[in-house]
Formats: structure tokens, sequence, C-alpha cells
């Protein structure tokens, strides 16, 4: 019997990247992968902290797994969590075995290697120089797959706990993304996703851009596509905007996070731009590539954010036109400015601002997405998903536009993996439903 591991991931891509990582190591260490956290020899659980309730989560899920223990498993936190609360944890959770924050993740592999010599109580949190990542990866059932090309954040946005729990932006070395890129290729990936807290200022110690990666990237072969994010609107160079008309493997489709259509509150926030710089890069856009699809994040309830600053962020969600976003209750995190103002919004305010503000974005999102009916969409496959359709569950496959909207539509499994044309038949708030023949 091989030891097991089982490795729970909350939050953003980032940590499924992070996750990804540290499963492909334990692979290569000869572990296996548990399906369930009761079978498992070590639980992983891998956290986020950008809002309380991401934070809650993650811990209640360590409440349930910690019965385990008594069987024999060892428990470890990494993640944003981890970072965060340090030491503290070990004090408020002293089942667990080790600590490791997001910058100690090049060192997982020592890590292991010291719990099996049978060392406990292990805790991590800085870098270890600047070691590259093991490049061990798993690809069962992958079509695409996520590239970190950059950690950390210098922005400090005043509600923001990130930079405190990932650190400064420090970027990898192109050749090393390229080569990762490469070995993707090899393994039959087709879509690339480059990932940072701020992809826009990517490689600016190293003298590169975000803009020469993408464009070498779309020098490899195999690769099909290219997305990145997260953007912040200060640092969307008119250089990048070039590259969704100049690089026809760029997919037309980008996620800049607005958080308020208030020029007061985007101040408060410390977010360097106003909204109508906001609105240039949107038109400057669209310029570029009409139907670009642009996606986006909102916080409501911000301290001291009226009823006039609601409205101005209703009124720039009817002026752009996203084709989403998510939308978030203002949550005050440990570290960050915000955190000294009072969080003054009532959550029962806070709750009807939210409700209102994703009516209206169901709204145009079914308009947006009703507009491509009878069009041709060229879709990847990913899998299959299982429907409920007048009661009965239907198997379908599913995969993703160039503008990152999720297609359902019947078709062989043979599919998966393959970029095809698939016709829009019906259009739904949160996806599509298609045809392929
Ligand atoms: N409260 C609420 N939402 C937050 N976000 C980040 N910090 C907070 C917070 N303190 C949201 C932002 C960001 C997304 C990842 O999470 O909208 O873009
Ligand atoms: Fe959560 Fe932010 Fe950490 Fe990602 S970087 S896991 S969103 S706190």
């Amino acid at each position: 019997m091989g030891r097991k591991f089982y490795i729970k991931t909350f939050g953003c891509q980032m940590n499924e990247d992070d996750s990804e990582r540290m499963r492909g190591i334990m692979l290569s260490m000869g572990y296996e992968e548990a399906e369930e956290p009761s079978s498992a020899d070590i639980i992983i659980v891998n956290t986020c902290t950008v809002r309380a309730k991401s934070e809650h989560k993650a811990l209640s899920f360590l409440g349930r797994v910690k019965k385990f223990k008594r069987k024999g498993a060892l428990i470890g936190i990494t993640g944003c969590v981890a970072q965060e609360r340090k030491e503290s944890l070990f004090t408020q959770l002293p089942y667990l075995d080790f600590i490791m924050g997001p910058p100690a993740l090049s060192s997982f592999h020592k890590l292991m290697e010291r719990i099996e010599s049978g060392e406990r109580k292990i805790i991590l949190t800085e870098r270890d120089g600047d070691a590259e990542f093991p490049y061990e990866r798993t690809y069962t059932g992958k079509v695409k797959a996520y590239v970190t090309i950059m950690e950390g954040c210098n922005n400090f946005c005043s509600y923001c706990i990130v930079p405190f729990v990932r650190g400064r932006e420090v970027s990898r070395k192109p050749d090393d993304i390229i080569k990762e890129c490469e070995m993707h290729a090899e393994k039959g990936i087709k879509e690339v996703i480059l990932l940072g807290q701020n992809v826009n200022s990517y490689g600016k110690e190293l003298g590169v851009s975000l803009a020469d990666l993408i464009k070498k990237i779309s020098l490899i072969d195999g690769i099909k596509r290219i997305r990145f994010l997260t953007s912040h609107p200060k640092d969307l160079t008119d250089e990048i905007i070039r590259c969704f008309g100049e690089v026809e493997k760029l997919c037309e489709q980008i996620h800049l996070p607005a958080q308020s259509g208030s020029n007061r509150i985007l101040r408060a926030m410390n977010r360097k731009y106003t909204r109508e710089d906001y609105l240039k890069l949107i038109k400057k856009l669209r310029i570029v590539r009409p139907d670009i699809a642009i996606t986006s994040d909102f916080i409501v309830g911000f301290p001291g954010e009226t009823e006039e600053d609601f409205r101005e962020t209703l009124s720039l969600v009817e002026e752009v036109k996203f084709d989403n976003f998510f939308s978030f209750k203002y949550s005050p995190r440990p570290k960050t400015s915000a955190e000294k103002l009072p969080d003054d919004v009532p959550p029962e305010e806070k709750a009807r601002r939210i409700v209102l503000l994703q009516e209206i974005q169901k709204r145009i999102t079914l308009e947006i997405n009703s507009s491509l009916i009878g069009k041709i969409e060229e879709v990847l496959v990913e899998g299959m998903s299982k429907n409920t359709k007048k009661g009965k569950v239907v198997c379908q496959l599913f995969g993703r536009t160039r503008k990152n909207k999720i297609v359902n539509f019947s078709g062989d499994e043979k599919l998966i993996g393959n970029l095809i044309n698939v016709r829009i038949k019906e259009a739904l708030a949160n996806d599509l439903i298609g045809e392929y023949n």
C-alpha cells in the first residue's frame, strides 16, 4: 500500500496552481492521491484569506478533517491563511503538523523530506533563495494549464490582504516560463492561462514585458490559446492592449477588476485610477478588439460608500456592459489600511446593494449571451458535465469559447481536448447551450 495524500484547495487560480505543484511533487515522491480525506495519510488544506468568509471556509474544513488525526493522518495548512497567522495556528489548532505559506512553496520538497524523517510542527513562511519550482505536473484529463508567471503584489489597495501574504512582486524568468509552456504543449495542453496577482507589471525587474512573453509563448506550436489574469487597470499598457489585435492565439477576453465606479471610493481604495481612466481603457480595448469579452470584480459597502457612490458603480456597469463580474461585500482584513476605517455600511445594506448589482448584471449578461445565438464559436472541449433536464440526468460535453464562456453540448467523449466549432442554440446567464455535428 502506497502512502496517500489529499489536497483541498480554496481561493484563487494561483492557489489551484500551487496545489498542482504540491500534487506533482508528492506523486514524484511515490505518494498516491486519495479520493477522500478519510483514506489519506497526509491531508493538506491550501487556504485563502482574501475575505473573512474564505478564511472561515478553510478553517471549518480543517475542523471536519481533524478527526482523521486519530487514525494517524498528518494534517498541514498551506496558502494565505498559513502565511497570515503563522505560528499562532499551532496554538489555535494544536493538531496541525505543519504550516507553510506561499513564499515557501519552492521548498515543498524539503518540507516533505523533513516530514518523512519524522519531524513535526514544522513552519515555513520564507522564500528559499529564488529557487525555481520543480516542473513535475499531472496531466490526466487536462486540456489547459495554469502557468504562474509572477507572484506577489506591490499595489497595496487599501482593502487587500494579498501583499501581506504573497509578498512583493517577483517575476519568473521568461526562459523558465517558455520551457514550462513547451512541456505543457508536449503533454497535449492546448491553452495556457498566465497567472499573477498583477500580471500587467510582469518582468519589470527583468527588463521584459507581459507583451514580450505573450508573443514568445504564441510561437509554441501546440499551444493554441493564451489568456492572462489578473490585470490591474493602472498597469494595462497600450503594448498589452495591442496584443489583442496582433497575437491571434491571445483570446479576446480580459478580466479587469474595476472594484467601484465612484472616484471618491476608488481614491479611498488606493486604486490609482479614476472611473474616466477605466472607461478609456475599455474604449481602447474595444478599438483593438470590438468583440472582446470583459469581466470584472466589484466590492460593495467599502467604508464610507454612500448610496450616491453605489449608484456610480451601477452606472459604470450599465455603461461598460461587462460580460460578467464577481461582486463581494466589503470584509475588513487584518494589516490593511482600510481595516482602520469604520466598517460603516450595515450588513443588510451591503446585501441589498450586492443583490441589486447582480440583478442588473444578470440582465446584461443574458443580453450579451443571447447575441451569440446562431453564431459558430470555437470551443476547446474540456470534459463531461452532468445536467438535469426535466428531472433526468443527462451527460453532456462542455468546453469554453475564446471569450471564456462555458458551452454545454452533446457529443462524443473522444472530442475532449479538441478545438471544435459549435453552433450556439441557447443563452443562459451562466453558460451557453450549443450544437455540434
Ligand atoms: N473585501 C471584499 N472583497 C475583497 N476583495 C479583495 N479584498 C477584499 C475585501 N477585503 C475582492 C476584490 C478582488 C477579489 C479577488 O476579491 O474584488 O478583486
Ligand atoms: Fe486568496 Fe488572494 Fe491568497 Fe489567492 S492570493 S489564495 S485570492 S488570499
